[in-house]
């Protein structure tokens, strides 16, 4: 099926994906809610990811439920771009075996994913297999055999049933406009499967007497038998039987989902739809001698964290743990069980690491590698960063996977000298640590691209700071502005607020900030007196000051005085968000655009799709990209997409960090009786950042056998400047890896490479594998990378049907059988 973004009565995969999702996860929601003694309500028609995530009595996760539905949606019609020629994908050429196999094993992988919380990896092969899964149904006759449900037999062990030989014919010749009845007789009667054979090189001959695909690509439409047999639009050779093709597609997508369901169970199912639960909470803690006191504060704020919000829609979906100490880090800690991680955290303790500084970027890496994507991070620490030189491909991961990571400094700022000391025992000498100028803008760049804070507070201090930090990272909270300034620079900041937004908050990190805010009606405030009638209430610790702002409604101004870097965000709790992608052009024959998976290419144009959260009737009118450090902006073309989804066109796309700022009208009606359109404007808290080094990789099956070397090749491509760039891969797993250290680049050129990884026999099937692959140009200035996402799975060789054969069976049941006594008797076996 084709990707349309707008379609007329036609449904395309991502409509028949979202369908089947919000379906399938209101009947979860219903027996949750209901198993809960609770009364559930049914959304009207036609259901959104809001109205369902509603009924599921979880409306915060409307962001994180949309998030998904557009993952899979996309990783399924990235089918049509990658493997648009790989028949088996699509069920074309009658690869029957191949094509289930896609489907089997991929359904495999996914419930083992669920297994092992490894979401993302899961949802990915999902969005995949129900491409093919859908395709069955628009490319082969099963419809046209008369069938009225789909065909479970691709979702389960056992044959598919007849097919039809290579031999056999299966359609004659029928001209374009009358192919209604192309399909020969004895073929439908007898029920013999059979697709239409696709091929874009004119010339290629497909076994005589086969039906062809049809359609505008397909060059063996164009040979006896001519004519077609898909119905992937209305208008398709078969399209009088799209509906019936799209609604069984709709059901069998069901069927997966299902499936899964009934694999993982319902609260791990609404997990995968991003349903239910907080992000994950994760802490990545420095535990050397001098630390016992911010130690004892991630205890207390922790026990606060769980009592407060377990049981609530806060309550995160998973408890991730790093220590790092000197020279070693880790081990990662994941667990789902508040209490297991309380222990986890109690049994920390500070001791060693003779010279700071610290292992801090290794620790956080691990962290960021093993924590799901989007999850809320928080580092302390008391020192400088000794591994200073992942500060690069930390930023890649942050970027990657979009999480947010606070440091909670504890360490003067300065350059004291650690007095040289025959005392061994760390624990009783509690001096402080000094952390570098250089380490500190460390921190301070990665927490500005995450759209984190780094917080530098005395020992004292951390736990008040600790409290504010952790309590702004609630699921509904929303950014309406950030800006940063290093070195400082006095600016004026303005940001719309709409009647959305609830608990507007401001958090300014930086030395002796003074302020003046000017509220929409003209009233202003200044810093030397907190208490006047703008703030409802202000907190100020270390480098750090929170003020919580009376709502007004309307266009808000921000004066800032400073010499000194600071930073600046303005947030609030709103129903209304988005997401944004930037989209690459596809270069597969269907055109059109794939999410991009990395960084952008510097200077070049630009196409970011925008998807509004939460307001049915929101509009986007107006997309920036601003750049974080002097507010630059740069303006986008904005054009409607629908449902929700716009399309901004850039001319250019600016250097240096930045993030995408989105304005747009919203009708509310939930705080007043009249329906009043307002203005809003949201920012995205994660950085982006441009390149003109671009990394590309196939991963065509993404999966690894255990102790079998697997080959990914890759291209690097520099539109910039030339020489050796560095090459490095890395993997999630510790798996091994090869590859080469160096290729020779020179401007505007290309060179390959690949990637040996291999998975030690033994590793565990469903295992999820995240490898990087970057190049570096060289001297470091500039760099691109590519993620890919391989999953372990030990090949099925036991392909006979498990039997159950019945042997006795005796009831009494007359009338009400589910009050009756059965007994009965089965054999099973499984050669
Ligand atoms: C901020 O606004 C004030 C008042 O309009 C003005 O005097 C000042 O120059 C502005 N500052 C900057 C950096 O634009
Ligand atoms: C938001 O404000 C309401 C009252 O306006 C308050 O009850 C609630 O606790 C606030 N939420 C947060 C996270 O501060
Ligand atoms: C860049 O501009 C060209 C020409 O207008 C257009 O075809 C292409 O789609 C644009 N690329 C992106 C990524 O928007
Ligand atoms: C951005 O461009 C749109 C047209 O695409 C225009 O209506 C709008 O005024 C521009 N905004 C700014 C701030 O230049
Ligand atoms: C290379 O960069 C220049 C500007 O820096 C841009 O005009 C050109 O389109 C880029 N080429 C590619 C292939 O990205
Ligand atoms: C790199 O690989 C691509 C296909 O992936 C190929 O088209 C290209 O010719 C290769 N380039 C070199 C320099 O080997
Ligand atoms: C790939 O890696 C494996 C395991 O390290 C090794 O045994 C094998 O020789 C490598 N193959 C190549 C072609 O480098
Ligand atoms: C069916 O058998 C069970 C157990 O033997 C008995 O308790 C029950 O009353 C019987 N019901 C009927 C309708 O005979």
């Amino acid at each position: 099926m084709v990707l349309i973004f707008l379609t007329g009565i036609s449904l395309n995969h991502q409509e028949i994906t979202e369908r089947a999702i919000l379906e399938t996860t209101l009947e979860v929601c219903r027996a949750t809610v209901q198993a809960a003694g609770e009364k559930f309500t049914l959304p009207t028609r036609p259901y959104t990811a809001e109205s369902v995530a509603r009924a599921c009595d979880a409306a915060k996760s409307s962001k994180s439920f949309s998030q998904t539905i557009e993952y899979i949606q996309d990783k399924n019609v990235g089918i049509d771009k990658r493997y648009f020629l790989s028949a088996r994908h699509h069920f074309d050429n009658e690869e029957f075996t191949k094509g289930k196999k896609l489907i089997t094993s991929g359904l495999s992988a996914v419930k083992a994913n669920n297994k092992r919380q490894n979401f993302q990896a899961a949802r990915k092969t999902l969005g995949r297999l129900l491409h093919s899964l859908q395709d069955f149904y628009s490319h082969s006759n099963w419809v046209e055999m008369g069938e009225t449900a789909p065909n479970t037999k691709l979702i389960k062990p056992g044959s598919l049933g007849k097919t039809a030989a290579k031999s056999r014919a299966t359609c004659r010749s029928c001209n374009g406009d009358d192919c209604t009845n192309n399909i020969l007789e004895d073929i439908l009667r007898d029920k013999i499967l059979t697709t239409g054979y696709f091929e874009l090189v004119p010339g290629f001959s497909k076994p005589d007497g086969k039906c062809s695909h049809g359609g505008g690509f397909d060059r063996t439409s164009s040979t006896d038998p001519k004519g077609g047999i898909n119905k992937d639009k209305t208008d398709s050779e078969h399209g009088h039987l799209h509906v019936k093709a799209a609604n069984m597609a709709i059901a069998a997508t069901r069927q997966v989902l299902e499936d899964i369901r009934r694999a993982a169970g319902d609260a791990t199912f609404l997990q995968l739809m991003g349903i239910n639960k907080g992000k994950a909470l994760c802490f990545c803690i420095d535990t050397t001698g001098s630390m016992s006191d911010d130690i004892a504060a991630v205890r207390i704020v922790t026990s606060s964290i769980i009592n407060s919000r377990v049981g609530t829609e806060d309550e995160p979906s998973a408890y991730i743990l790093v220590p790092f100490n000197d020279p070693d880090f880790g081990p990662l800690t994941r667990t789902t069980d508040p209490e297991a991680f309380k222990r986890a955290i109690n049994s920390l303790t500070a001791t060693g690491g003779g010279d700071f500084p610290e292992m801090s970027l290794s620790g956080l890496r691990l962290a960021l590698t093993g924590a799901p994507p989007g999850s809320d991070i928080f580092v302390f620490t008391d020192a400088s960063a000794k591994d200073d030189y992942l500060l690069g491909a930390v930023l890649t991961l942050v970027e990657r996977t979009k999480s947010v990571v606070n440091f909670m400094i504890t360490g003067g700022l300065g350059f004291r000298r650690r007095r040289e000391s025959n005392n061994t025992n760390d624990q009783q000498q509690q001096q402080p640590k000094a952390i570098t100028k250089a380490s500190s803008k460390v921190y301070s760049d990665l927490a500005q691209a995450s759209g984190g804070l780094a917080i530098q507070t005395t020992k004292s201090q951390l736990l008040a700071a600790t409290t504010i930090v952790t309590e702004s990272s609630s699921s509904a909270q929303v950014l309406l502005l950030q800006a940063a300034r290093s070195p400082g620079k006095s600016d004026n900041f303005t940001f719309t607020v709409d009647e959305s937004v609830k608990n507007l908050t401001i958090f300014i990190t930086g030395r002796s900030a003074a302020f003046t805010l000017i509220s929409p009606s003209g009233v202003s405030q200044t810093s030397a007196d907190l208490t006047g009638p703008l703030i409802s209430s202000s907190q100020s610790l270390g480098n750090f000051q929170t003020l919580e702002l009376t709502t007004q409604v309307g266009l808000w101004e921000i004066r800032l005085v400073s010499t000194n870097p600071y930073t600046l965000k303005v947030k609030g709790e709103s129903s209304i968000d988005f997401l944004s992608d930037f989209l690459e052009v596809s270069e597969g024959p269907l055109g059109g655009f794939e999410v991009l998976e990395n960084r952008p290419r510097a200077g070049a144009n630009a196409s970011l799709r925008v998807t509004v959260i939460g307001g049915v009737s929101a509009i986007v009118t107006e997309v920036f990209l601003v750049v974080s450090l002097t507010s630059e902006r740069v303006n986008g073309s904005v054009e409607s997409l629908g449902k929700g989804k716009f399309l901004a066109r850039f001319d250019s796309i600016p250097s240096g960090e930045f993030v995408v700022l989105v304005k747009g009208q919203s009708t509310e009606s939930s705080t007043t009786s009249s329906r009043a359109t307002t203005s809003f404007q949201r920012q995205s808290s994660n950085s982006i950042r441009a390149s003109a080094v671009t990394v590309s990789a196939d991963d065509l099956e993404g999966v690894l056998e255990p102790g079998v070397p697997h080959f990914v090749p890759f291209s690097v491509l520099s539109n910039g400047s030339g020489g050796s760039f560095t090459i490095q891969a890395t993997n999630d797993q510790g798996f091994t890896l090869s590859f080469p250290s160096t290729l020779p680049l020179t401007a505007g050129s290309r060179a390959n490479g690949t990637v040996n990884i291999t998975a030690p026999a033994g590793t565990a099937s469903g295992t999820d594998v995240t490898l990087t692959i970057e190049a570096n140009a060289p001297g470091g200035t500039d760099g691109n990378y590519v993620v890919l996402r391989l999953t372990v799975l030990i090949p099925v060789t036991d392909f006979t049907e498990p039997g159950c054969q019945l042997l006795s069976l005796q009831s009494n049941c007359s009338a009400d059988c589910s009050a009756s006594m059965w007994e009965l008797s089965v054999e099973v076996t499984d050669g």
